[in-house]
């Protein structure tokens, strides 16, 4: 297994858009653990194969507290959301240090299949339901500052390239 490198906001790459996954063979099976390798390296609950450059639609979530739940979520979709939405605190792999509001389905419920091919449909709610959402949101390019005011947004994006020209120094 192998930590990925992750991409950082304002990378134009976390704009492409995820392709369906053809087939799960070896390869998706790697990307999956070493997905899982780098989320819990980084200490995220989530991840998007967007965040790692490969643009396949393809997320991996671990919400639990004891982080020994790992889900994995192949070509998901949603096919129920709720009415009600809420305010949630979100921060971002990809957007290191960063947390504000975004408004969220407080329920969802997603079918994916799993990295043996198996399809379900997951009723997620509270922390699982904001986080399905976020990183389905990678899989379009959409990073959760574009919810943000462009006030705000500009002023992290400053602060994101100034933080990335001295990581390079
Ligand atoms: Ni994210």
């Amino acid at each position: 297994m192998a930590l990925l490198p992750i991409l950082c906001y304002p990378d134009p790459k976390l704009h492409r858009v995820a392709k369906v996954v053809v087939s799960i063979d070896a390869r998706i099976q790697t990307l999956v653990a070493n997905m899982l390798e780098t989320m819990y390296d980084a200490k995220g609950i989530g991840l998007a194969a967007t965040q790692v450059d490969v643009h396949e639609r393809l997320i991996v979530i671990d919400v639990s507290e004891e982080r020994d739940t790992p889900l994995v979520l192949i070509n998901p979709e949603l096919v129920w959301t709720s009415p009600e939405t809420h305010l949630n605190e979100e921060g971002c792999l990809s957007v290191p240090g960063i947390y504000d509001g975004v408004e969220r389905h407080d329920a969802v419920h997603v079918r994916a299949l799993d990295e043996q091919g198996k399809a379900r449909t997951i009723e997620a709610t509270q922390l699982l339901a904001v986080c399905v959402q976020h990183e389905m949101d990678h899989l379009m390019g959409k990073v959760f500052v574009e919810y943000l005011s462009p006030l705000k947004r500009n002023r992290i994006k400053k602060k994101m390239i100034k933080a990335q020209r001295e990581d390079a120094k």
